[in-house]
């Protein structure tokens, strides 16, 4: 019986459709001032009970909720895929402003890639609800993690992931290298994007 998150496992889908009816009001309200998006698409899901499972197994924390819900802190995640960079800033501060959220960690890690050449902006939120937690307190204290990347960012993520978990690949060593060379030059077309998007606004 897979149940790591116990009775606390109907809490976390509504806390992820609260989150994800919060970003889609916010992406509604902001093309009816600004007249563009400030995301392009959103994904979101709970991590399944055998994913948590097998992730607390690997770092040695005992098979309990509070395992799940306090030592892991992507049991819910939330990624906002925008067209550019500095939307994706944008995003950051609206999500700051909101008064149910603090922001427990947060890794930029757009403006320092990850050595593979891994772009996207993490944040770890502490996110109050009405129900319980896993500490018994009420209103209680969840982790949702987001991710924030531009669309160039996401498909450069998938590819990776991908090798990352074929293991069979002949030649790590040169995809790796590759991976690496073709991050980059997306990350520099995300910034020419933003610079034609800028001249464009500039000719009205
Ligand atoms: P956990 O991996 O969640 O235990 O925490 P961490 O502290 O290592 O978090 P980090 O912010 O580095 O990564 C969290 C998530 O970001 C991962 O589960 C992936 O979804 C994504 N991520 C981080 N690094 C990479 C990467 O190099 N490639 C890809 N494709 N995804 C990554
Ligand atoms: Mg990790």
């Amino acid at each position: 019986m897979l149940n790591i998150y116990g009775k606390y496992a109907p809490m976390l889908d509504n806390l992820l459709n609260k989150m994800l009816d919060r970003f889609e009001q916010l992406n509604k309200d902001y093309e009816t001032t600004h007249h563009e998006r400030l995301y392009e698409h959103l994904r979101g899901r709970v991590k399944s009970e055998a994913s948590m499972e097998d992730k607390c197994r690997r770092k040695n924390l005992p098979l309990t909720p509070e395992s799940a819900l306090r030592s892991n802190r992507d049991s819910v995640g939330l990624r906002v895929v925008c067209n550019f960079i500095d939307d994706i800033y944008t995003c950051i501060d609206y999500i700051k402003s909101w008064d149910d959220v603090s922001v427990y960690r947060e890794k930029d890690y757009i403006t320092n890639a990850k050595p593979n050449g891994y772009r996207s902006y993490h944040m770890i939120l502490d996110v109050t609800v009405p129900d319980e937690d896993v500490h018994g307190n009420t209103p209680g204290h969840y982790f949702v993690e987001i991710q924030l990347r531009t669309i160039a960012m996401d498909t450069w993520a998938s590819l990776e992931h991908e090798m990352k978990y074929k293991h069979q690949i002949k030649n790590p060593e040169m995809i790796g290298r590759e991976l690496k060379r073709v991050a980059d030059e997306l990350a520099s077309c995300d910034v020419s994007m933003q610079t034609i998007r800028q001249l464009i606004r500039e000719e009205d």
